[in-house]
């Protein structure tokens, strides 16, 4: 289909449906290829891959009543648009770019809904606006964005942040995760929960700074980013709580032995095998999720028919919720023998009468009360 955006620019669109909604898209390659054969960039930014992200966020706001949601870059509308269609809140959608500005107000027509949009620098928006919901999904890191969105979050409000710069999180780049987070990452077999829970522990200490108290209600780590839905509470004292859940990562990597422990500071130690341990924060060590929550999610998740969508919640549900996963195949790739099948690790942890579930974080994980120097021996066996 042929048609104006900004008034000026002729573009290539695609209509697809993603959820119950109707969308105009421009997708990469829209606009043809360069002149050294790769696919032009889209005019304005979607991507299919976030479906699922849009799936559990329409999902989680259709447990919430009556309440005003913001997405703050909303890109073409696709999160923002689908929240309004698929669970009828009143929505304002924001976006720095004149071209994202101009099909938000087409995809809301064709959709036959009335949203606020504007086309505003993120941070001025938030300024000028309060809202229940804050949507916070930005290219990369959401740390530019996150004092402004405590700011402008109603009381007992919500945020959802999404990050994609998994990289740093996850300790390929410390510097950059120290620089933006103030917090030193782990590259590790359990990385994605350390950075899950860096990012978690920089909202929580954003949060405080504005006397507000944070409980993490669901989060994942899907592909290449982290999503994190927060309830912010006000008052001293529910600010000095939330910080009470922050600590350190302490982790050996001679024996992959892992220790932590809350605490403003982190301390110096030595692994029981005598190697000193490397340290990881600071990092969130409190809930990150909350089951009754999540079993309203997923009931209001039913309606997009998604069984990808519907087995992540599942397997967040299932999923022990305390600090952090084992990747079976790394240490046993590690300790130079073939991994046991999943069932016969589960069923004799489970003997043994240690507690044990898969993890989203990662297909070859689990999560399990039992210390590493448990663990071992079962998967020798
Ligand atoms: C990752 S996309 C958003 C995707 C969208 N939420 C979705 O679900 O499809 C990020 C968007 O942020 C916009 N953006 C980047 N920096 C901005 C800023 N400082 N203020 C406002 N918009 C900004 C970009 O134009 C882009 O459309
Ligand atoms: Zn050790």
């Amino acid at each position: 289909m042929l048609i104006s955006l900004a008034g000026t620019i002729t573009r290539m669109l695609n209509e697809i449906t993603e959820g119950s909604t109707r969308l105009l898209v421009a997708e990469k390659g829209t606009l043809g290829k360069t002149d050294k054969g790769r696919e032009k960039k889209a005019p304005v930014f979607y991507n299919p891959r976030m479906k699922i992200n849009r799936d559990v966020c329409c999902a989680f706001v259709r447990t919430l009543d009556d309440i005003t949601f913001a997405d703050t870059l909303a890109g073409s509308g696709a999160k923002g648009i689908r929240v309004a269609v698929e669970a009828g809140h009143k929505v304002h959608l924001n976006d720095g770019s004149m071209h994202a500005f101009d099909l938000i107000k087409k995809n809301a027509k064709l959709n036959k809904v009335k949203v606020d949009v504007s086309n505003e620098d993120a941070n001025l928006f938030l300024v000028k606006n309060k809202f229940d919901f804050i949507d916070i999904d930005p290219f990369g890191t959401p740390v530019p964005f996150l004092d402004n969105a405590v700011m402008a979050a109603k009381k007992d409000g919500y945020l959802g942040v999404t990050a994609t710069d998994t990289a740093p999180l996850c300790g390929v780049y410390p510097k950059a995760c120290f620089r933006k987070y103030g917090a030193k990452p782990l590259h590790s077999e359990f990385c994605h929960e350390v950075g899950l829970r860096i990012l978690l522990g920089y909202v929580a200490r954003t949060a405080a700074k504005y006397k507000r108290g944070l409980k993490c209600l669901l989060s994942h780590s899907t592909e290449h980013y982290f999503r994190l839905y927060v309830s912010l509470s006000t008052g001293k004292q529910k600010a000095d709580a939330s910080l009470r859940e922050i600590g350190y990562v302490y982790y050996c990597r001679k024996c992959l032995h892992r220790e932590y422990k809350k605490g403003f500071l982190p301390e110096e130690g030595v692994c029981k095998c005598k190697n000193p341990f490397e340290v990881a924060g600071p990092l969130w060590l409190g809930k990150i999720k909350d089951d009754p929550v999540l079993k309203s999610v997923i009931k209001g998740s039913y309606y997009l028919k998604s069984p990808k969508t519907e087995r992540l919640l599942n397997t967040i549900l299932e999923e022990i919720d305390a600090p952090f996963y084992f990747d079976v195949h790394k240490i046993c790739k590690n300790k130079k023998i073939n991994s046991p099948p999943f069932d016969e690790i589960v069923e004799a942890l489970l003997e043994e009468g240690y507690s044990v579930s898969r993890t989203h974080f990662c297909k070859t994980g689990i999560k399990t009360d039992a210390p590493l120097n448990e663990l071992l021996p079962l998967l020798f066996a």
